[in-house]
């Protein structure tokens, strides 16, 4: 079945394209990336506080100030410490928000769990932004750099997950001893054997993990239910809580904590797992453990990669698990007393605070320059592509378009061994995918249906090339396939050109960025060779909009939303190591102070890494520029 439109409006005409467009088109200023904006130029800007600064103008600051620094590279990350104390005022008032419109008399807690970027410029914003907000360590390291950053704060709450030892468990009790506010979780009978022998039930706080048990999508989705690594299966739980009431620690177990995986999009499992965890508080308080008073509900507030989320997701989040526990209490039809609510919120707290800006080396052509078909030169190419140009305007739906394209590919690709001939096919091909696109135009398609998005033909047919390492500053992008927004930096005030994607200098195919969030708009919205760079109903797509591919090389991309686990994932593939890291902050006066913290990694110290002492330089294994 095709649409057929026969207004053939179905785009916005170049004259029509303004800044908003712009904005709509990259998710610019909605929800996750409210901290952007476009000025009239068309250059992509930091927004905070009404306060605008242009990437050109950071970019500009840096080469004059730092453009002799050891280790200066064209590309760097840009940290914003200040969006950290933003997410988390957010995260605290949207749960006050809920509990107060839902009347919900618990309190709300919460500890920032560094494993999800360990850096000071993430740890310090978080303890300076909330007096309350605690921490959590998954390890013995992660322990020791939380006591180290709070030790003047000891009442500050801190959680200690994780796999234990008993060196763990003895730093835990060192801490103890100190005057740490320590609460530690246990994750199996064999955790709770040691910990009923090594501590005294008198200073114990204890947490019992459970596995969440709860149906979500996502790509930790394995992280729930009984298949979870992490936490007490139920059956475990009857002989840990039987252990602790033998040893006489049942008023210890003061929180339940289970964690239902990272990125949870779908807000209304929320609502399921706050009533499945209040449902399991009550059973356990009728089993003795009369002093539990808390549900930890681990983490998994999403962050809006794809401009795709509802508005307000943080206080539909907090809203959605308050419901679930309020259900689950009102069922139970008993005094058991409204939970306190707890969060261990990562992503949602480091994920806005910084950014990869990607300087653009050059722009690589997929196909040579498109000409006409009647200026190839060989007899045979030239006659099969007539045949198929005929075809396609004589077309008049998109799965027949469809078909007409999977086979001039592979009838043009065939029997080709010269390199005359290659190069003519090639031509050929990119010239009757532009013809494909602009029949599709021309027929005025307007679904996601007919517009059969995954198709070559809307393949880019440039890459820009990026001085920068996907597997080092976006380790996710190939490890889970996370998508993260890429933005230009200039000419945005243009209707884009073309899309394009854009690799990295490793050698590695994986190291490149295709993808493309099309934002959902009431009809398609196309690139200037008729691409779509908007779809009703939004949808993943293919290639960057760029609003000039010849100014590209002089400017670049961010790549936004990087500040959580990408730090902490990252990977030294081909020796290319971390980029410089500069330090953004708007100041009292309104003013920006920009902090040029550390160069590139030299080359000295990454093959320091893999076991080479006094090789290489000082300077950094980016491309020099
Ligand atoms: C126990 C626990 N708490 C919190 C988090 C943080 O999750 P998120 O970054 O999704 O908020 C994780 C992440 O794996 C976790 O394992």
């Amino acid at each position: 079945m095709t649409q057929y439109d026969d207004s053939g409006v179905n785009d916005v005409r170049e004259d029509e394209w303004n800044i908003d467009r712009a904005r709509t088109v990259y998710g610019i200023g909605k929800n996750d990336l409210h901290f952007l904006d476009v000025n009239e130029d068309g250059d992509l800007c930091v927004r905070l506080r009404g306060q605008s600064i242009t990437f050109r103008e950071i970019i500009q600051r840096l080469e004059t100030s730092n453009g002799d620094s050891p280790s200066y590279t064209s590309s760097f990350t840009l940290r914003i410490p200040g969006l950290i104390a933003h997410q988390i005022a957010k995260i605290r008032n949207s749960f006050l928000k809920a509990m107060k419109d839902l009347d919900y008399s618990g309190d709300f807690l919460a500890v920032y769990p560094i494993k999800v970027n360990q850096r000071r410029d993430c740890v310090i914003p978080v303890i300076m932004a909330d007096r309350k907000y605690g921490l959590e360590a998954g390890t013995k390291a992660e322990l020791e750099l939380i006591k180290a950053v709070i030790q003047k704060e000891k009442d500050r709450q801190i959680v200690c997950n994780g796999a234990k030892d008993p060196e763990y468990l003895n730093l835990i009790l060192q801490c103890i001893e100190e005057g740490y506010n320590m609460s530690v979780s246990i994750e199996s009978l064999h955790e709770a054997n040691m910990i009923v022998d090594l501590f005294d039930p008198e200073r114990t706080d204890l947490v019992l993990r459970i596995k969440p048990y709860l149906s979500v999508e996502g790509h930790w989705s394995h992280s729930t239910g009984r298949d979870s690594k992490f936490g007490l299966s139920i059956h475990d739980l009857h002989d840990v809580v039987d252990l602790l009431k033998g040893k006489g620690f049942e008023s210890t177990v003061r929180t339940i904590l289970a964690h239902a995986g990272s990125q949870i999009t779908d807000t209304k499992a929320f609502r399921r797992f706050g009533r499945f965890m209040t449902g399991l508080y009550s059973e356990l308080r009728s089993r003795g453990l009369s002093e539990l008073h808390v549900i930890d509900f681990g983490g998994g507030l999403a962050i809006d990669y794809e401009g795709a989320l509802e508005e307000n997701h943080t206080y539909a989040y907090a809203e959605s698990i308050i419901r679930g526990v309020k259900d689950a209490l009102a069922e139970e039809n008993s005094e058991v007393p409204p939970p306190d609510i707890m969060i261990e919120s990562g992503r949602g707290v480091t994920a806005l605070s910084s950014m990869v800006v990607v300087k653009a080396l050059e722009v690589r052509s997929v196909f040579p320059a498109l000409s006409d078909i009647s200026d190839l030169k060989v007899k045979a190419v030239r006659e099969k592509a007539s045949k198929f140009l005929e075809e396609i305007e004589k077309s008049s739906s998109a799965s027949d378009l469809a078909k007409i394209s999977d086979r001039l590919h592979r009838d043009l690709a065939a029997d080709m061994d010269e390199l005359q001939e290659i190069l003519e096919s090639e031509s050929a091909i990119g010239i009757l995918e532009k013809s494909v696109r602009t029949r599709l135009r021309t027929l005025g398609f307007t679904s996601a249906d007919t517009l059969l998005p995954e198709r070559s033909f809307w393949h880019p047919e440039h890459i820009a090339i990026g001085n920068f390492s996907v597997f080092n500053s976006i380790a996710d992008h190939v490890l889970v396939k996370q998508h993260f927004p890429a933005i230009p930096l200039t000419d945005l005030h243009l209707q884009p050109e073309t899309t394009v994607r854009l690799a990295d200098i490793t050698c590695d195919s994986d190291g490149e960025i295709a993808n493309f969030y099309l934002q959902n708009t009431e009809l398609p919205w196309f690139s200037k060779d008729n691409r779509p760079i908007t779809m009703p109903g939004g949808q993943m797509g293919l290639g960057i909009p760029i609003g000039s591919l010849e100014r590209l090389p002089d400017t670049g991309f961010v790549l936004a939303l990087t500040g959580a686990y990408q730090d902490a994932i990252e990977m030294d593939h081909n020796l290319l190591g971390d980029l410089p890291d500069v330090e953004l902050h708007l100041l009292e006066d309104n003013t920006w102070s920009l902090r040029w913290v550390t160069g590139a990694e030299s080359i000295r110290k990454i093959l320091e890494d893999v076991g080479y002492l006094g090789l290489g330089t000082d300077g950094d294994p980016y491309m020099g520029d």
